[in-house]
């Protein structure tokens, strides 16, 4: 099973911006941990990050027949981007998996939003890097 993790805007950041909610672990020792979980859990895993929208969406398209599914964490793309919103909905095939870090709940008014989450096959937040594992163990039940 080849599974391909998608992180937006901004997550390069993680361990230096806003610490109080990503907490202090930098972005390499995270995808590290990704990457370890996703092979106990018998997947193969490449982990794409990018601060442009562009480059996201034709990761996406480009995930068909190529891998099993998708957790993503689109960063603030996640409350406005319908162009992601429909590349999502344009491979059916592969299930996708939306994840933050923070309870997007629990903050401004804008994060409460998501225009990705009606394309996605689930969606979960607020468990800082353990969201990306929740999201990884809650994807091998989908496929
Ligand atoms: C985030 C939440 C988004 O609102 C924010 O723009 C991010 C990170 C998270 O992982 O909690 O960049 O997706």
């Amino acid at each position: 099973m080849k599974l391909l993790v998608l992180l937006g805007p901004n997550l390069n950041m993680v361990g230096i911006r806003e610490k109080s909610i990503y907490g202090i672990e930098n972005a390499n020792t995270i995808n590290e941990a990704i990457k370890t979980y996703a092979k106990s859990a018998g997947f193969e895993c490449d982990i794409f990050q990018s601060n442009h929208e562009g480059d996201l969406i034709d990761k996406i398209h480009s995930s068909l027949g190529v891998y099993d599914g998708i957790v993503l964490n689109a960063g603030a793309l996640t409350h406005y981007s319908y162009a992601l919103r429909d590349a999502i909905a344009s491979v059916e095939a592969v299930p996708t998996i939306e994840v933050h870090m923070s309870n997007v709940h629990k903050r401004e008014e804008f994060r409460h939003k998501s225009v990705i989450s009606p394309v996605c096959s689930g969606v979960i937040c607020g468990f800082g890097k353990d969201s990306y594992r929740l999201a990884i163990e809650a994807l091998k039940g989908l496929i």
